[in-house]
């Protein structure tokens, strides 16, 4: 298996075994994987138009300022900028994300050499476990380097006209409210106790870039019971994080949330792996679902059901 070195600026372990041994050579005398500087940002957007990402273009904005984020780019002898990656470190679990080659480099083992900085940087920042959702062209790839499929995840569109209207039911002493900057260190708390690790940075960013678009649910003593935030992504509105304590808890929420959609579609992108009845809520309100790319973890394996507020979305900017 390739292997970085835990530095920033990272080089490439030169016993490593895998068949892609030669091409890391090649790629070692030619492109070079470095830290991704300021400089390298307008030509990133190049690469990432390249492999038509279609997510919200202020996701890589959002997930740049995240505390210890870090990113790699890989640069041909002639400055070409051949790929990238980013890692996202949340504590025990880190995050690979926006793995990219450009066309012309692919399959010579560049795909490898950054998920390898990649791992290597979240495990240098502690984390356990390394996890990614990958798309069906790069899961040979990932299987390569020893992390393994869990379940995929599935994205959930309620389309204008398919909505199936239901009064928001009430959850004996529950009330849901806007979620607010105060409510946020409560709110952490929970997150963290439910997801395992630190999401903070991430909350706090998707809060701040839709302020005023989180609803929170709190029992008779005020404790909090789930939570979610709302985004606006080219016309749709995207529903996430999502976390609840019940079914009911959940109903309650997403009810509240939809009644200030109007028309427009919503998506809700269910996490892999996540309990049946967190599908069937969805079912329930019209949404219909497509099973997505897979998740995928190297290192210690997650629990698949955590004590907790259970998860019914995944955050809108890095799917976690
Ligand atoms: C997925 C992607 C990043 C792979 O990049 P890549 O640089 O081609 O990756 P690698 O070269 O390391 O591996 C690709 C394949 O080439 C093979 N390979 C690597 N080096 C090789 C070599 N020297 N000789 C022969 N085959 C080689 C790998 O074994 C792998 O095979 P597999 O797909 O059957 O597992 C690239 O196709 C891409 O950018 N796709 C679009 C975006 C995307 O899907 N990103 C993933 C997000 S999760």
């Amino acid at each position: 298996m390739l292997a970085f070195t835990a530095r920033d600026d990272t080089e490439v372990d030169k016993t490593s075994t895998r068949s892609g041994l030669r091409a890391v050579t090649e790629l070692d005398s030619g492109v070079r994987v470095r830290q991704m500087g300021d400089a390298d940002l307008e030509r990133v957007l190049g690469l990432r138009s390249i492999v038509r990402w279609s997510a919200d273009p202020r996701a890589f904005g959002l997930l740049r300022g995240v505390r210890d984020a870090r990113w790699a780019v890989a640069e041909a002898p002639d400055g070409d900028l051949a790929g990238m990656v980013g890692a996202v470190p949340l504590g025990d679990i880190g995050i690979l994300c926006h793995l990219a080659v450009h066309d012309g480099y692919r399959g010579i083992g560049l795909g490898a050499l950054l998920s390898s900085w990649a791992v290597a940087y979240l495990r240098s920042r502690g984390a356990k476990t390394v996890r990614l959702y990958s798309t069906l062209r790069a899961e040979g790839l990932y299987q390569s380097l020893g992390f393994e499929g869990v379940t995929p995840r599935t994205v959930y569109r309620l389309e204008e006209g398919h909505r199936k209207l239901r009064v928001p039911g009430q959850v004996e002493g529950h009330r849901v409210e806007t979620l607010t900057f105060g409510d946020l260190p409560e709110l952490y708390g929970v997150d963290h106790w439910s997801y395992g690790a630190d999401r903070s940075a991430l909350l706090f960013a998707t809060l701040r870039l839709h302020p005023g678009r989180g609803l929170v649910a709190r029992d008779s003593t005020g404790r909090i019971k789930g939570y979610l935030i709302r985004s606006t992504m080219a016309r749709a509105t995207r529903i996430g994080p999502f976390l609840a304590s019940t079914p009911d808890v959940a109903r309650l929420l997403l009810a509240s949330a939809l009644s200030t959609t109007g028309g427009a579609p919503v998506q809700v992108t269910v996490p892999g792996p996540a309990p049946c009845h967190a599908h069937s809520l969805l079912q329930e309100f019209g949404f219909e679902g497509t099973e997505d790319r897979m998740r995928m973890e190297l290192g210690e394996k997650t629990a698949t059901c955590r004590t907790g507020l259970v998860h019914y979305g995944t955050t809108p900017y890095l799917a976690t």
